[in-house]
């Protein structure tokens, strides 16, 4: 693989044994009725806490849980994560009912060496959310050092990612390194041919990778819901599939972009040709594939005016709700092709599971993208190097259990995207960078 790309300081690089550590890790997993449906997040965020009980560091991890609207909102709360963590560490795990004030600074003060806490969620406090100099210098207040692993939520500017970094010397953990270093390599200098795979519900999440992916990669599909929205802005009937009305212009645009690219260089930009239609999304609804490549590729003069076939029409009533076959094809065979692989969005509701198994009617394109990049499609003797974008994705491929078979598994949603479109993640930059010496001058870093 090479030096890493991260030009930040990681735990490894500072002196840790004996003090009180603050972690911030992104525990935002999802919840229902008390349980914990995906531990991805938790699972990934172990070998940074192995790491740092080794050092005997006393250990305050702090995270958020989803949006909540105060404390009274106990579905938010972080108690579940506590309970995950300790039996996925085998130890226990001290559950502080509050972040900052005299509750927590107590907890934290009883603490012992090797041992651990999670605070409760710190969107309890609105200050977190506003960067407030104050929250950020109360949660500052219980350790020694800051380490920022939660990758997931690096590209908030919120107390506990960057206004925190203010008090305290601050390091990222090792996932963090993970991600930023797999993801910088991949868009930076990736082997070559690269491929795109983007999917999902919407455009507006995706529009600076899809440039940003025009620009660099040689192969870019589209799939899922977002790609009815460039299907629409090509004159394709759309019926009754969701697409969003308000991107057709930016839709337009990253076509012709596509366009531009494909006559200057040997590329591809390719949306899909088929898809299978329903009227209603149900595992039982009555599906069928429909064809509307010609509409896009000729005819379109003689459009309506000889009407198409029902198998290259979609019914009023009906929405596209997966790639089709000979899209599916098309994208599995040019993975064959390629080195490098980034996939990021579902190609249907791969959300509707089957009446007997996990793989619903509109799962199959996502399931033969997945098998081709995973080498399974034409005998598994060449796989692409696979990164997956997080989010929705994530939850899918677990569901599956075919986590460990990609390369790289992003735990970030909106992080991984920002960081594939070339921003700059403020959680990251507030850290103390790698090539600040010497270390001494590092630790002594306070307000
Ligand atoms: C995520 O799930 O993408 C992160 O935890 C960030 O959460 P947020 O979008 O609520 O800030």
């Amino acid at each position: 693989m090479g030096k890493s790309l991260f030009t930040k300081k990681t735990i490894r690089d500072v002196e840790l044994t004996g003090k009180t550590v603050l972690l911030r890790a992104d525990y935002n997993v999802p919840v229902a009725q008390g349980k914990i449906t995906d531990d991805y997040r938790i699972q990934q965020s172990l070998p940074t806490i192995e790491y740092l009980l080794e050092q005997k560091v006393r250990l305050v991890i702090c995270s958020h849980l989803g949006r909540p609207t105060g404390p009274g909102d106990a579905a938010a709360s972080l108690k579940p994560v506590a309970q995950r963590l300790s039996s996925l560490l085998g130890k226990e795990v001290v559950f502080i009912p509050d972040c900052v004030g005299p509750v927590a600074e107590n907890a934290v003060k009883n603490l012992k060496p090797g041992q651990i806490a999670l605070l409760e969620n710190l969107r309890y406090h609105p200050e977190e959310e506003k960067n407030d100099a104050g929250f950020a210098k109360q949660l500052a207040s219980h350790a020694d050092i800051f380490v920022q692993d939660g990758f997931g939520v690096v590209h908030r500017a919120h107390a506990s990612t960057e206004g925190v970094t203010k008090y305290l010397p601050s390091v990222a953990g090792l996932l963090l390194e993970k991600e930023v270093d797999t993801i910088t390599r991949v868009m930076n200098n990736p082997k070559r041919p690269l491929a795109a795979i983007i999917g999902g519900a919407k455009i507006a999440d995706k529009i600076d990778i899809l440039h940003r992916f025009i620009e660099i990669a040689d192969f870019v599909a589209i799939g899922g819901a977002m790609a009815n929205t460039f299907l629409k802005a090509q004159g394709v009937d759309v019926a009754a599939s969701l697409y969003d009305k308000d991107e057709l212009g930016v839709a337009k645009d990253i076509i012709a972009k596509g366009k531009r690219e494909a006559d200057r260089r040997k590329f591809t930009f390719y949306i899909p040709q088929d898809g299978v239609v329903a009227s209603k999304i149900d595992p039982r609804a009555a599906t069928r594939i429909v064809d509307w490549s010609a509409h896009v590729i000729a005819d379109i003069e003689n459009y309506p005016k000889r009407p198409p076939a029902e198998a290259s029409r979609i019914g009023d009533h009906e929405m596209i709700l997966d790639i089709g076959p000979f899209t599916g094809a098309f994208i599995a065979g040019a993975l064959q092709q390629v080195e490098t692989v980034v996939w990021n969005g579902a190609m249907g509701v791969t959300e509707v599971q089957g009446i007997q198994g996990p793989v619903g009617p509109f799962a199959h394109g996502t399931d033969l993208v997945m098998e081709a990049m995973l080498g399974q499609f034409g005998g598994g003797k060449y796989r692409p190097f696979s990164v997956v974008g997080g989010g929705d994705t994530v939850g899918y491929i677990e569901g599956r259990k075919l986590v460990g078979a990609f390369n790289h598994v992003s735990t970030g949603g909106g992080a991984s995207l920002e960081l594939m479109a070339g921003r700059k993640l403020p959680g990251v930059e507030a850290l103390v960078d790698k090539s600040r010496l010497p270390q001494e001058r590092v630790v002594q870093y306070t307000a």
